[in-house]
């Protein structure tokens, strides 16, 4: 102790040197292997999503915790980084898998760090971000990874609902590395090399036999296509982090709070005549509801989510005003706009999502049913088709329905009518709500005169007419309040400002309940 000053600079040597260390996750041979597969490091993708200088990292220096396989094994950083760190000035929680320490692979230690920085999340009310590289649960340490994981889902599920939980998946994710992602609100995945399945293709050939590669067993592809896993799919680490940044910006920090507003130099009071263009009265006829979207929300901005499964359906982000409003919204260009299976299925999630953090819904309706076919209902179609009515009714966010064109039988009551709980029900001019559409009516109703009369055909030309002319119009709704009021197509924007802005402060209590039921 003859010099304490060099004692100290020893001791700060001593904890760079090991911060280095630790900073250094592999080393440089599996570091440079991580960026020759186009992929950024865990501690490069921190810092590509996060403001610059925000982050703050917790947990530095824990390490695994030993046992027979981990004897004599280096984990730097026990293969993940956790820590805290602002986006738009925001703070956020975040863990960042490092695939060059044991695969990122989840061992006790490792899950202790992840479960440390959700439980601060969710104790001061900001998201959880994490970037998931990681080949599940680490063998090594047997059933202490297991239980890892089971703290992992565990908060994953009591904290849903409370604070947004991102999930971005950035490279080959296996077994517990997916089922975390699956507990939280949304999955952006980098297409070509991120991956998730449960077991891989090694495992899938021993027991099934099956030939199957990385990417068609579980890419970006598949999940944002076929399995519907996943909700959104970009190309490459930095522009699935620019996705997690953007996504974020439509939500509030925890489920006591609004979303930001988000000031805009779109005209309140924008006429939409460009709507009188794309719409067409003729209900046979295909428009683009995604421009109709576009035309009628600020800037013309709007964050599709699963925009390439269950295409019958759109739902998405876009701000009218400024706030934040999630759009349900029938595509009639794709199986003229029916509900099936999928479609509910992530109609129902969609809804559940924005009520849950206390985004208002937008619904817009042009729908002629729900799809009728024997594989559809085989499949359950009542069970998956029960979620939308049940997801609805459920929400006491405010809910505005516009009815673009036609709104027919059970599907009309799954597009959120007013007796589904909706606020506000509006319709366009072009709209018509009935039971069914007039030619299948028509046939039903008037089966026996039309079969009885000289000329079958005239009589059910006239028959269709008449139906027409009585029902396929919103005025018979209107005129029973089921429709609040029918709106001129140019005036829309402004009119669902003004109702947004009627219902911003709307509560709602429902009885007590532990939690409802909803059919899964
Ligand atoms: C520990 C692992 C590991 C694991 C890989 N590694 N998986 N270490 N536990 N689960 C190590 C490798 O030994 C290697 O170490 C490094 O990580 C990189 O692995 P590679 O195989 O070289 O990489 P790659 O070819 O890119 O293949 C990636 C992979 C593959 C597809 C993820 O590694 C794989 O299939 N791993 C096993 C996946 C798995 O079955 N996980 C358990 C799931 S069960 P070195 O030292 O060479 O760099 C589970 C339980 C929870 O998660 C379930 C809850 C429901």
């Amino acid at each position: 102790m003859t010099n304490p000053g060099v004692e100290l600079q020893e001791l700060i040597a001593a904890m760079e040197q090991r911060r280095t260390r630790v900073e250094q996750g592999g080393g440089p041979e599996r570091l440079k292997k991580q960026r020759d597969g186009g992929k950024l490091t865990a501690r490069e993708r921190i810092d590509v999503l996060l403001d610059p200088g925000s982050f703050l990292e917790m947990g530095t220096f824990v390490e695994h915790r030993g046992g027979r396989l981990m004897q004599g094994v280096d984990a730097p950083g026990e293969g993940v980084v956790t820590g805290r760190g602002t986006i738009q000035g925001r703070q956020v929680f975040v863990f960042s898998q490092d695939f060059t320490v044991l695969g990122g692979s989840l061992g006790k230690m490792n899950a202790a760090k992840v479960t440390k920085i959700m439980d601060m999340a969710a104790r001061t009310g900001c998201p959880v971000i994490g970037l998931n590289d990681s080949a599940g649960a680490r063998i090594q340490e047997g059933v202490d990874s297991l239980s890892g994981y089971g703290e992992i889902f565990y908060r994953n599920a009591v904290y849903s609902g409370t604070v947004p939980q991102i999930s971005a998946i950035l490279g080959p994710c296996a077994g517990g590395a997916v089922y975390s992602p699956a507990l939280t609100d949304f999955i952006l995945m980098s297409g070509g090399s991120s991956y998730m399945f449960i077991t891989g293709p090694e495992v899938i050939k021993s027991v099934t036999r099956e030939d199957v590669t990385f990417d068609s067993l579980g890419g970006a592809d598949v999940h944002t296509r076929k399995s519907g896993v996943a909700h959104l799919e970009y190309d490459g680490d930095e522009a699935v982090l620019a996705g997690v940044r953007d996504l974020l910006g439509y939500l509030p920090q925890n489920a006591r709070e609004k979303a930001p507003s988000q000031p805009t130099s779109d005209p309140a009071d924008r006429t939409n005549e460009k709507l009188l263009d794309i719409v067409v009265p003729d209900q046979r006829k295909p428009y683009a509801m995604h421009a109709v979207i576009h035309e009628l929300v600020d800037d013309g901005t709007f964050l599709e989510i699963q925009p390439n499964w269950a295409k019958n359906i759109v739902v998405g982000f876009a701000r009218l005003n400024g706030e934040s409003v999630g759009i349900v919204a029938n595509n009639p260009r794709v199986m003229a706009g029916t509900l099936n299976i999928d479609a509910s299925d992530k109609a129902a999630r969609f809804i559940r999502t924005c009520d849950c953090y206390n985004i208002p819904i937008l619904t817009l309706v042009d729908v002629t049913g729900f799809l009728p076919g024997v594989a559809q209902e085989h499949a359950g179609i009542i069970r998956h088709g029960a979620k939308m009515l049940y997801a609805y009714a459920e929400a006491t966010v405010p809910k505005v329905t516009l009815i673009t064109r036609k709104s027919y039988g059970g599907a009309y009551l799954a597009m959120n009518s007013r007796d589904m709980g909706a606020d506000v029900v509006y319709a366009w001019p072009t709209a018509a709500v009935a039971v069914m559409g007039a030619e299948g009516a028509a046939n039903i109703v008037y089966r026996r005169e039309i079969a009885g009369s000289d000329n079958p055909d005239a009589t059910r030309a006239q028959k269709i007419a008449e139906y027409k002319d009585a029902f396929d119009n919103p005025y018979v709704a209107a005129s029973k309040g089921y429709i609040d009021d029918v709106i001129p197509m140019e005036d829309t924007r402004r009119v669902l400002i003004q109702t947004f802005a009627m219902l911003r402060d709307k509560e709602e209590a429902r009885p007590y309940k532990k939690h409802g039921n909803i059919p899964l």
